[in-house]
């Protein structure tokens, strides 16, 4: 297979795992405990239907959404991702330069592998910086003045992930970051020559974000940066402080129920994310695309409710616009292009998505995203 040959995900995903050591492939594809939300993500949009609308003539459609004040010209944009680099040696950068190319925003991680300055120079479309909160308050501020330094457009506040999710697929290969492999998993990288020999003829790895507060090359493991300097007594109080300290567009991202969703809109932030991490977190927690209409209803006007979870196809971004969000999220549905072929891979897939939402759109009667409504709804 090659990717000429990938029409969707599911071929994406093939080819991923085709190219890929089987435990990065099972860092990407899995989630936590039973991975039952990673299941209920997918199954969620699967649960409703569109009722189109037809001879609304439809010749030009207009796709651009603006979200927490950035003009997206597509209303799906690059979640922030770990590690990229070690999927595809291109890793951020590739992602970032096909976000460009599409005129929409991409997420540089906290555990991202190229630095955000680079990125913010390199490419000129809105980035985010998706930050952690560490017990270092002082660490916390120079992190974000880091930011507002390198020209980052949006702050996200990842909140659901005060601690990590028990990724069991993980614990069975040995990844971990530095690698501690079991020898079955050391077995999955000998099998795989290609992306080694790709690995090691490239930039070394490196966290860039973290690198001049953490020591990450010696015993410190993403595992214990997690639990040793990451802040499980975070409060809304501490980040109301960091909105204001940011005193630009900052959104959090995990966030729920609608009672944090209005203390959201009370501590001042612009933009929430309706996520249950890809399913890595909390597993059980239900879908974004299920909690979405009661979030919408509670404070979709006053602040951007956006989402993630599960989305692979044209029709769930239509789905969860109609129902309010200002636009959605990818995660694993640009990594598995990613690892099968770097920019490239991620170039089609953000090119057969919006070419799915463009006839799709077409399909419903709608030309721009403002004519979506729950009238096109129906729930099983
Ligand atoms: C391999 C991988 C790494 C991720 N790393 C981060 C991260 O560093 N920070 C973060 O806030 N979310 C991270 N996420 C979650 C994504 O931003 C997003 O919420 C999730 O992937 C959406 O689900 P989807 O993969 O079904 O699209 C990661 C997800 C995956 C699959």
């Amino acid at each position: 297979m090659r990717l000429g040959n990938c029409h969707n995900f599911h071929d994406f995903r093939a080819l991923a795992k085709r190219r890929l050591p089987g435990p990065i492939f099972d860092y990407i594809d899995g989630a936590a405990d039973d991975e039952a939300t990673l299941r209920q993500n997918a199954a969620s949009f699967e649960r409703c239907d569109l009722v189109p609308n037809v001879l609304r003539g439809v010749g030009a459609i207009d796709l651009s959404v603006t979200v927490m004040g950035q003009k997206l010209a597509m209303p799906v944009y690059c979640s922030p991702t770990a590690l990229q680099r070690l999927f595809h040696y291109q890793g951020e950068r590739a992602v970032a330069a096909a976000a460009a190319k599409f005129g929409t925003m991409f997420g540089v991680s906290s555990l991202g592998t190229v630095s955000l300055e680079e990125l913010r120079k390199a490419y000129d479309t809105p980035q985010v910086y998706q930050f952690y909160f560490h017990k270092d308050r002082a660490l916390n501020h120079a992190m974000m003045q880091r930011a507002k330094d390198a020209g980052v457009n949006v702050m996200m506040l990842t909140v659901d992930s005060v601690t990590g999710g028990n990724r069991e697929r993980d614990l069975r290969t040995g990844f971990s970051i530095p690698f501690k492999l079991t020898f079955g998993g050391m077995l999955q990288f000998a099998i795989k020559p290609m992306w080694a020999a790709n690995y090691l003829t490239h930039e070394r790895f490196r966290m860039p974000q973290l690198d001049e507060y953490v020591d990450m090359s010696g015993a410190m493991s993403i595992g214990r940066y997690f639990t040793e300097m990451l802040d499980p007594s975070m409060n809304w109080d501490d980040v109301a402080e960091m909105v204001r300290v940011w005193s630009g567009h900052f959104c959090l991202k995990g966030i729920m129920s609608v009672a944090d969703a209005k203390r959201a809109v009370d501590i001042g932030c612009t933009g929430i994310i309706l996520s249950n991490h890809g399913g890595r977190q909390l597993d059980g927690s239900r879908a974004a695309f299920d909690q979405l209409a009661e979030i919408v209803d509670a404070v979709g006007d006053k602040i951007d409710v956006m989402m993630d979870g599960g989305v692979r196809r044209g029709t769930h971004v239509l789905k969860a616009l109609s129902l309010g969000a200002k636009a959605v999220g990818v995660g694993r549905y640009y990594l598995f292009p990613l690892a099968a072929a770097g920019q490239a891979g991620v170039e089609q897939a953000l090119s057969l998505m919006r070419t799915e939402i463009e006839r799709d759109m077409k399909l419903m009667g709608c030309s721009s995203i403002s004519q979506l409504s729950r009238g096109n709804l129906r729930f099983r």
